[in-house]
């Protein structure tokens, strides 16, 4: 995948990303296709939810992982909804949590009064997602709900209620679809299992 980079011209995108990229390690759990269909339903269902509020949503999003599906997501709500960032690693290169989590604030507007809605890849032990809560809380919002991609109940630590769920996986490492392994892989339209 490299090679082909440096040495000239990509002949094939899609040939880089199937053969490349997984290397026979992961298996397809999600397609791309069930991906978008799922985004959809959940933007109508977010789009219901806030209809009858009188200021823009403020979608939050967690970077990175969840930059990916956001930006999906922000497109198929029927409501107005602004966009921002925070930061969380609770994962260093490996593929089990290292138990801290590091918080970063991006957000540039004050939140007080705002209906929040949390964007988020997976939630796994619970402990990033609950320390972004406990951070944004403190700033008083009108609202604060949870939209999560992926939900693996199986390793959770700190209970955690998610408002909008996309699926519910069982215990595997995930990639894909904004989903990284040691900042690799987010670029696949599919979500993969490794190991
Ligand atoms: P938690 O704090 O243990 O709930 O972990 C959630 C965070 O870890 C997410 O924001 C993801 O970025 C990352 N993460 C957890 N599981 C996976 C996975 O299977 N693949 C990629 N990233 C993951
Ligand atoms: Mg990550």
């Amino acid at each position: 995948m490299f090679a082909t980079s440096v040495m000239g011209p990509v002949e094939s995108t899609e040939t880089v990303k199937s053969a490349a990229p997984v290397r026979g390690a992961g298996r397809p759990m999600i397609s791309a296709r069930r991906i978008a269909r799922r985004v959809r339903e959940m933007g109508q269902e977010i789009s219901r939810v806030y209809a009858n509020v009188d200021q823009p949503l403020v979608m939050v999003v967690i970077l990175k992982g969840a930059a990916v599906f956001a930006a999906d997501l922000l497109r198929s709500l029927s409501i107005p909804a602004e966009l921002e960032f925070v930061r969380a690693s609770s994962y260093g290169s490996g593929t089990a949590s290292s138990g801290r989590v590091k918080f970063a604030h991006l957000v540039e507007g004050p939140l007080t009064g705002r209906d929040i809605l949390l964007v988020e890849d997976i939630v796994d032990s619970g402990r990033t997602i609950s320390v972004i809560v406990r951070e944004l809380q403190r700033h008083h919002p009108a609202s604060l709900r949870l939209a999560a991609l992926l939900d693996r109940p199986a390793r959770r630590e700190i209970e955690v209620g998610i408002d909008f769920t996309g699926f519910r996986i069982p215990d595997r490492f995930v990639i894909g679809y904004g989903l990284d392994y040691a900042g690799l892989y987010r670029e696949l339209p599919d979500i993969y299992s490794l190991g």
